[in-house]
């Protein structure tokens, strides 16, 4: 509605409310660098676009004459209640995007009450990131899970310290794939942001340098590396992680559901079925139709979340009807970072929730609880 009453005074939208054109608009934003760094993915792009093919695959079957219109997004994510089934995917060094970065996005986040999940690749601090977004407003704790116990248990302990209640332990990214946007730029940009990273400012990280990454950046990238790049973690390791954490724990990246299965059985509380936006497997089949199968197996046992291509409010109606709990968008709010910092992050969201919120009353659904299989046609 306030978008119909600012037309009645000539009042245009900030940029584009086409989410799924938001990329070639972010481009006049940024240097090539950081353009290749967000929009990039892995090999030839086949999954990034297969993540998108597979929402045009399935289409929602409105229904009409249905009464009272009244529609309520709210639901629950692992214990937190949150306005809408969305969330914000962990999203590395955000200062490459736009100075401000992380606290843009925490704030952009706070101002909505979408959880945002904090990337261990931030490039503000866990503390300075859990300042801006508020005592109140539900955080999360992206972990790439290092080959260093001590590194990994200062995080945590960070993280829990600052107010963050979930932990989502990215799986899929135990070595960064073959990005030739980023392998062109020799990772330049993302050097230039992790360098104020996370790790870079842990005190069990720097116990390990001569010199301060502040004085001296190169041992610290390499010391960096192979802690965080090549890791060799398997299933039994993660009674090490529910030692060190004691709420939620999302295992995010899982595709095949003999996976999901195993993080079931390991006492996980949640997947994120994901390919990581098309940036790790090239050929990877898409995760939208990972689902089904996923929700099959362990639906019953956990909570399962979904990304890699959401742009729309129907995309989140067709994950919902498919079996996800919520959707988590990445590069969309990046995007909208790259045009306005807080008040691009903060149009996507608003863009991307009104969107959602008229399609379910227009497919004749008041919440998002009443979205099944019977909502959609097609998927193959
Ligand atoms: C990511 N993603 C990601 N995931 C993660 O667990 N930790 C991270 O630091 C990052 N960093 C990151 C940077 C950028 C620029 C992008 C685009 C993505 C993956 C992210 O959490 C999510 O899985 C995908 O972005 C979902 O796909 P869409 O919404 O971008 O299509």
């Amino acid at each position: 509605n306030d978008i119909y009453l600012n037309g009645l005074d000539g009042r245009l939208p900030p940029f584009t409310t086409d989410l799924t054109l938001l990329g070639s608009s972010a481009r006049e934003h940024l240097d090539s660098g950081a353009f290749g760094y967000v929009a990039g993915a892995a090999g030839s792009g086949s999954t990034h676009r297969a993540n998108r093919e597979a929402f045009d695959r399935h289409r929602l079957v409105p229904r009409m004459l249905r009464g009272p219109q009244a529609r309520d997004l709210r639901t629950t994510v692992l214990g937190t209640e949150i306005p809408a089934p969305v969330l914000l995917a962990p999203v590395g060094v955000q200062s490459i995007i736009h100075p401000d970065g992380e606290l843009a996005t925490a704030r952009a986040a706070a101002a909505v009450g979408v959880p945002m999940v904090l990337s261990t690749a931030s490039s503000h601090t866990i503390e300075q990131v859990a300042e801006a977004h508020g005592a109140d407003n539900p955080r999360w704790f992206q972990l790439y899970w290092p080959n260093d116990d001590d590194v990994c248990v200062s995080i945590l302990e960070r993280a829990r310290k600052a107010g963050y209640t979930t932990l989502v332990v990215t799986l899929d990214t135990w070595t960064l794939a073959w990005r030739p946007q980023d392998l062109d730029q020799s990772y330049l940009p993302f050097i230039r942001g992790v360098g104020t990273a996370i790790p870079f400012s842990d005190p069990a990280f720097r116990a390990g340098l001569d010199k301060s990454p502040e004085d001296d950046l190169i041992p610290a990238v390499l010391r960096w590396v192979p802690m965080f790049t090549g890791t060799d973690h398997s299933w039994d390791q993660l009674p090490f992680l529910r030692r060190h954490w004691d709420g939620p724990i999302v295992l995010k990246g899982v595709l095949h559901p003999d996976d999901a299965r195993r993080a079931a059985d390991a006492g996980m509380d949640g997947i994120v079925v994901s390919n990581h936006g098309g940036r790790q497997v090239d050929g990877a089949i898409a995760s939208l139709d990972a689902l089904p199968p996923i929700v099959e197996a362990v639906g019953e046992r956990m909570e399962v979340l979904f990304d890699s291509g959401v742009r729309t409010g129907s995309d989140v109606l067709k994950a919902l009807a498919l079996g996800a709990r919520a959707v988590l968008v990445g590069r969309p709010y990046a995007y909208g970072l790259a045009h306005g910092g807080e008040e691009g992050v903060l149009h996507v969201l608003r863009s991307l929730l009104a969107d959602l919120d008229l399609t379910l009353g227009l497919s004749g659904h008041r919440t998002p609880a009443e979205l099944s299989r019977d909502s959609l046609q097609g998927g193959l």
